[in-house]
C-alpha cells in the first residue's frame, strides 16, 4: 500500500515517524509524499500546546473530503494527541479509522492490515514497553541530501512531571534503552553513511539512571558512558543531544563532553523561567542560581560552548517582576537560540488546575520582547566570529542561494560559502568567516 505520514511536534515525533516508515517499508509498503496518492494517511500528533492539537484536528477534519472521494482510504491518528484523547477523538472525527497511542506504535503494521480487512474504528492506547523493540527501525531513502544526519531515541517517556507538561501523561514512564542496543544502532547508521547522530529523549541526560528523578551523584553518569562509547565509532563525526534536564550536568558528564572528539559544543539547556517562585510552581527542581551554576561549570570546562533554551512566558501568576528575571537571565547566559512558548493549559497536567491568569496580550508582548532580545544577541554573537576559522560539517546547497553551500559549526552556527570542486555533504571543512548576517555567517573555504 501507499502510505503518507504527516508529523506534528517535536524531534521525538519526527524520529517515531521515521521508525514507522522504516517498519512499513520492511513490511512491503511504499511511502508517498502526496496525500492524494495514499491508501493510508497517518497523522503523528502532538499535545504539548493546544495550538498543536488544533492544527492536527483541523487537518484530519479536512481529510473527510479525500475519504468521500475514496471510501477505501484508511486514516489514522498516532502519537501524543491520539494517546491523550483515545476514543474521544474517534467520536469527534467519525471518518478517522484508528487512533494509535505512544506505547503501541510498534503494532502499526498489523493494525493497518486488520482495518483494511474489517472496517471498524479502533483505539489502541495501552502503555507498553514493547514499543522499544519495535522502534529501532530507520527510513533512509538513498539520495536524500540530509542522509548524513540520523537520530536515535535513547529514552522514551518522562518521570519529571513539570506542572505545565502533558508529556508524562501521554508518553508514560521514562525508560532507557540498553547501551549495547544504542551503540549497535549507531554503528549500523554510520555504516549506512550517517556522520552526525542526534540522541533524543525527553530527558536524555537521565539516560540509564533507572527513571530515578534524583540526578546521579558526582562522578556517576550513565549518559556520559554512552557518549564515550559512541565517541569510539571511527567514522562518526558528530554527536548532538536534546533535551537534557539542567540538574543532570554533573562533573562526570561535563568532563565527558569536554574531552569528547564528537560531542558538539552546543547545549540545549531548557530554562523555562528565571524566577524562583515560578520555577517552584512549575515543579522544576532548580533555582535560577542553581541553573547559573550549571552554565558556569559547563563554560569553565568548554569555553567556546554555545547554549540554546526553552522558555515559557505567561505561566499562571507570572508578574512583570518574574518576567524581568527570565529576561535578565536569558541575556546573562547569552543564548544563541531560544524557543519561547506562550503558556497553554493542558487538561490533565497539574498547572491546568490553576487559572490561566496571564492575559493573551501580555503573553504575546512578553514573547515579542524575548524574541527581540534574541535577535540582538544573535547578531552580536555572530559578529564576534568574523575573522575566525571554523570547522563545519557541510550540509549541501544553501536553501536561498543554490550557488552557495552551507555548513554548520559544532556550536550550531550556519556558515554559507562558495563551493570548490571537492565539496561534499557530510564532510568536515574549514572555513574563514568573512561576514556576519543577522542569522548566519558567510565565509570562504580553506
Ligand atoms: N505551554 C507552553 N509551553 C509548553 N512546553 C511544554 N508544555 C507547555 C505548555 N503547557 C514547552 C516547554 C518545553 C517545550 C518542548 O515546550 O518549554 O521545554
Ligand atoms: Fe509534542 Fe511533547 Fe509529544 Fe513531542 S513529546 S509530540 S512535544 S507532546
Amino acid at each position: 500500500m501507499k502510505i503518507h505520514i504527516k508529523t506534528y511536534g517535536c524531534q521525538m515525533n519526527e524520529r517515531d515517524s521515521e521508525a514507522l516508515a522504516g517498519m512499513l517499508i520492511e513490511a512491503g509498503h511504499t511511502m508517498v509524499d502526496v496525500e492524494e496518492e495514499a491508501d493510508v494517511l497517518l497523522f503523528n500528533t502532538c499535545s504539548v500546546r493546544e495550538q498543536a492539537e488544533r492544527k492536527a484536528k483541523g487537518k484530519i477534519g479536512y481529510m473527510k473530503k479525500l475519504k468521500a472521494k475514496n471510501p477505501d482510504l484508511v486514516i489514522g491518528a498516532l502519537g501524543c494527541m491520539a494517546q491523550r484523547l483515545g476514543n474521544e477523538l474517534l467520536n469527534e472525527l467519525p471518518h478517522l479509522d484508528f487512533v494509535l497511542g505512544t506505547g503501541q506504535l510498534h503494532t502499526l503494521v498489523p493494525l493497518i492490515e486488520s482495518i483494511r480487512e474489517e472496517r471498524r474504528q479502533v483505539a489502541s492506547i495501552a502503555e507498553s514497553a514493547d514499543v522499544l523493540t519495535g522502534m529501532g527501525n530507520h527510513y533512509r531513502p538513498s539520495g536524500d541530501p540530509s542522509g548524513f544526519k540520523a537520530q536515535i531515541a535513547i529514552t522514551r517517556g518522562c518521570n519529571r512531571f513539570c506542572s505545565y507538561c502533558i508529556v508524562p501523561y501521554v508518553r508514560g514512564r521514562e525508560i532507557s534503552r540498553e547501551q549495547a542496543d544504542v551503540v549497535a544502532e549507531a554503528r549500523m547508521l554510520v555504516e549506512d553513511g550517517a556522520k552526525e547522530i542526534m540522541l533524543l529523549g525527553q530527558n536524555v541526560a537521565a539516560y540509564g539512571w533507572g527513571g530515578n528523578i534524583n540526578p546521579p551523584p558526582a562522578g556517576v553518569s550513565p549518559f556520559a558512558e554512552l557518549l564515550e562509547e559512541l565517541d569510539r565509532i571511527p567514522e562518526l563525526l558528530r554527536i548532538r543531544f536534546t533535551s537534557p534536564y539542567p540538574t543532570y550536568f554533573n562533573d562526570r558528564l561535563i568532563g565527558a563532553i569536554a574531552s569528547s572528539r564528537t560531542v558538539c559544543r552546543n547545549i540545549h539547556l531548557p530554562l523555562q523561567s528565571g524566577s524562583d517562585r515560578i520555577l517552584k510552581a512549575m515543579n522544576r527542581q532548580y533555582t535560577a542560581d542553581g541553573y547559573r551554576q550549571v552554565v558556569h561549570a559547563i563554560r569553565q570546562a568548554i569555553p567556546d560552548v554555545t547554549f540554546s533554551t526553552d522558555v515559557i512566558v505567561g505561566f499562571p501568576g507570572e508578574t512583570e517582576d518574574d518576567f524581568r528575571m527570565t529576561r535578565d537571565l536569558m541575556n546573562e547566559v547569552g543564548y544563541d537560540n531560544s524557543f519561547i512558548f506562550k503558556y497553554s493549559p493542558r487538561p490533565g497536567a497539574k498547572s491546568a488546575e490553576i487559572a490561566d491568569s496571564v492575559p493573551q496580550e501580555v503573553k504575546e508582548e512578553r514573547n515579542a520582547v524575548l524574541l527581540e532580545d534574541l535577535k540582538k544577541r544573535v547578531a552580536a554573537s555572530l559578529r564576534t566570529q568574523v575573522g575566525s576559522v571554523q570547522e563545519v560539517l557541510v550540509e549541501g546547497t544553501s536553501p536561498r542561494n543554490p550557488e552557495r553551500w552551507s555548513g554548520r559549526t559544532g556550536t550550531n552556527r550556519v556558515i554559507h560559502f562558495l563551493p570548490d570542486s571537492g565539496i561534499r555533504a557530510g564532510t568536515l571543512r574549514r572555513v574563514r568567516i568573512t561576514r556576519a548576517g543577522s542569522v548566519s555567517l558567510f565565509g570562504e573555504l580553506l
